[in-house]
């Protein structure tokens, strides 16, 4: 079986992304969102980063219009999956979402049909488990900004089969991106190495090393880092830090990971970083 459709299933900054890159790659792609306006609000961005793209002479004006002709929105998730034969899901970090819709998805998609979460931190064995077809089931980890990270961390479960792995790789590539085989772990990766980092450097201003501002200028300057840590964990989204250290912190029993009350003090106070406009720094 050849990939040709893809359904991606939720439209925030990762749904969008993903949705960007396979459209701008030639593969009709049906978006899934749950309202209208959230669905608005996704080709919105589309539009704006594909737009972005044209600046930057990296596609022509055609090549953007042709890629937004691709997206169709559905707002239905039974209807969205019915003929696509690999649907990427890019919902919120939250198990119960995760399992209504990966049941729904999985009464509703073609045998065959290829499931990918592009989860940052839940087990891909585990939300497999929910459906009855764990061999096609696979973690497709996307890094944002989607349509400029060239990374793909490919996470097998414990039954995906080598067949799923194969076809994910090679869509990957033809998505221009690279990529990287893992086994479910928690964090796989890339989070288990991140996240991490990004904690100390929260635990150095909490304990008074040094501002916000310093240590992200140290790992700027010193560590050729495009974004200090503190800067990079605003754009991720600190419930998210936070989210991904607890997985850590529970999945390995290791007091290591740990999360810095400072960063639990932030997220309980709602200051999440640039999609509330506050966060280590301000973005009003
Ligand atoms: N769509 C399309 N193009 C975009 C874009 C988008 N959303 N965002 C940025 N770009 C392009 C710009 O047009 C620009 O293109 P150019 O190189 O041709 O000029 C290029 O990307 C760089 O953008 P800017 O000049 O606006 O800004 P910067 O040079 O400051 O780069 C950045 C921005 C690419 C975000 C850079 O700071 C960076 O790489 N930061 C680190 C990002 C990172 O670590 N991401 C991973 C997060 S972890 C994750 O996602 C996993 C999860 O599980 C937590």
């Amino acid at each position: 079986m050849d990939i040709r459709k893809v359904a991606v299933i939720g439209g925030g900054t990762m749904g969008n992304g993903i949705a960007h890159v396979f459209a701008m790659n030639g593969f009709p792609v049906h978006l899934i969102e749950t309202k209208q306006e959230f669905a608005d609000r996704a080709l919105a961005t589309i539009d704006k980063n594909l737009g972005r793209m044209v600046d930057k002479e990296k596609i022509t004006s055609d090549q953007k219009d042709a890629s937004l002709k691709n997206i169709s929105v559905f707002l239905d998730v039974d209807k969205g999956v019915a003929d696509a034969d690999l649907i990427v899901e890019a919902v919120p970090e939250n198990f119960g979402i995760k399992e209504s819709v990966w049941k729904a998805v999985d009464g509703a998609a073609k045998e065959g049909a290829i499931f990918a979460s592009n989860t940052s931190s839940i087990s891909i064995t585990k939300i497999a488990a929910l459906t009855s077809r764990p061999d096609r089931f696979i973690g497709m980890h996307f890094f944002n900004p989607v349509p400029v990270m060239k990374l793909v961390e490919i996470v097998r479960g414990l039954d995906t089969s080598d067949e799923t792995y194969a076809m994910v790789e090679e869509t990957s590539k033809k998505l221009g991106k690279v990529p990287v085989p893992v086994n479910d772990m928690p964090g796989f990766v890339s989070n288990r190495v991140l996240m991490p980092m990004i904690n100390e450097a929260i635990f150095a201003v909490y304990e008074g090393v040094a501002t916000p501002e310093n240590v992200d200028e140290v790992m700027k300057l010193g560590m050729a880092h495009p974004m200090g840590p503190l800067r990079l964990a605003d754009f991720i989204g600190l419930d998210v830090c936070l989210d991904i250290l607890n997985v850590l912190y529970e999945g390995f029993k290791d007091p290591k990971y740990r999360p810095c009350p400072l960063l639990v003090k932030m997220v309980d106070a709602g200051k999440l970083g640039n999609k509330t406009g506050e966060g280590f720094f301000s973005y009003q």
